[in-house]
């Protein structure tokens, strides 16, 4: 049977609306199209993962209005474990306002809504459960007491966990955070979790041993369509390289490659290969428009 992976983190129902270019302060203008999609970076970490063939259990909560009620259809229809995934009373669900440029690239903002209310009583009532799992993964679009709670759990019962610290946030704890086996940053929020500066691949590497030194296993810094740039203890620094492609949406292409590596390292043990996948199944991911939408199938991706 396949390792399971957990997932704990948020579900956002993203608004995207296609612009032509971004409004000025103060401006008014129309934009060609609109689309409503499952997103938030946990989901979707998720939902790549499941569309893969992973078998995995989610951790969130759902606000009780309509959105909350798809959240909960998608799961379930992309077979993932629900049964850890809660509705709260009187909040709305996560939510993105999002616009997407003619080039693909995207600028969001997240109501964290109900997935504020995920707490580390939620993950000790799912103890037993998560100790099934493999692999735990961590965004930050939770309270940070709950990344905090998890990283301490998988440390305690010997479950790996990856933390993908994105949105960037200032207040998050370095300290708390150092067991976690694998830590996937972009540049900024390498820069932020270090207080390093990072511009290239050198400084990337600088930072990301001063985090390996403090005890992470092994640091994946996203580069975009740079790539990414692999750091163990021991080991010279590998690229992996990133897949030509001209993107329409890049929404979700670094939870897609999140979501697809942890399947693919659940799956083999091997980090490297499993993160060339990933950038391959993330690039595949930039093809079509939407957030979960745009995530292909294991048939699909072995086509691609
Ligand atoms: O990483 C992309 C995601 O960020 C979107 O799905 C949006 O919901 C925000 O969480």
């Amino acid at each position: 049977m396949t390792p399971r992976i957990a997932v704990i983190g948020s579900n956002n129902m993203d608004l995207v609306t296609y612009v032509n270019r971004v409004p000025e302060a103060g401006e008014t203008i129309e934009a060609p199209s609109f689309e409503i999609g499952f997103g938030g970076k946990g989901a979707n970490q998720a939902v790549a993962a499941g569309r893969l063939g992973a078998s995995v259990l989610m951790l969130s909560k759902v606000g009780d209005d309509s959105f909350g009620v798809d959240q909960l259809r998608n799961f379930e229809a992309n077979g993932i474990d629900i049964r850890h995934v809660g509705r709260v009373p009187g909040m709305s669900s996560g939510v993105a306002p999002i616009f997407v440029e003619p080039n693909g690239e995207n600028r969001i903002v997240i109501v964290k809504g109900a997935n504020a209310e995920l707490s580390p009583a939620d993950i000790d009532a799912a103890a037993e459960d998560l100790k099934t799992c493999r692999l735990i993964l961590l965004q930050l679009e939770t309270s940070l007491d709950v990344v905090y709670h998890a990283v301490e759990f998988g440390r305690r019962h010997g479950i790996e966990t990856l933390l993908n610290p994105a949105p960037a946030a200032a207040d998050l704890d370095l300290a708390r955070v150092l067991h976690a086996t694998f830590l996937v940053p972009n540049e900024t929020e390498l820069a932020l979790l270090t207080g390093m500066t990072v511009t290239d691949e050198a400084s990337c590497e600088a930072a990301a041993r001063r985090l390996i030194e403090g005890g992470v296993r092994c640091v994946v810094v996203t580069m975009g369509a740079r790539g990414a740039l692999l750091i163990e203890a021991g080991n010279p620094a590998k690229v992996i390289r990133p897949h030509a492609v001209e993107p329409v949406d890049t929404t979700g292409a670094g939870d897609a490659f999140i979501g697809s590596f942890a399947h693919f390292y659940v799956t083999t043990g091997e980090v490297e290969s499993s993160l060339q996948l990933a950038a391959r199944y993330a690039a595949q991911s930039t093809l079509k428009r939407g957030t979960q939408k745009s995530y292909p199938t294991a048939l699909e991706f072995s086509s691609f």
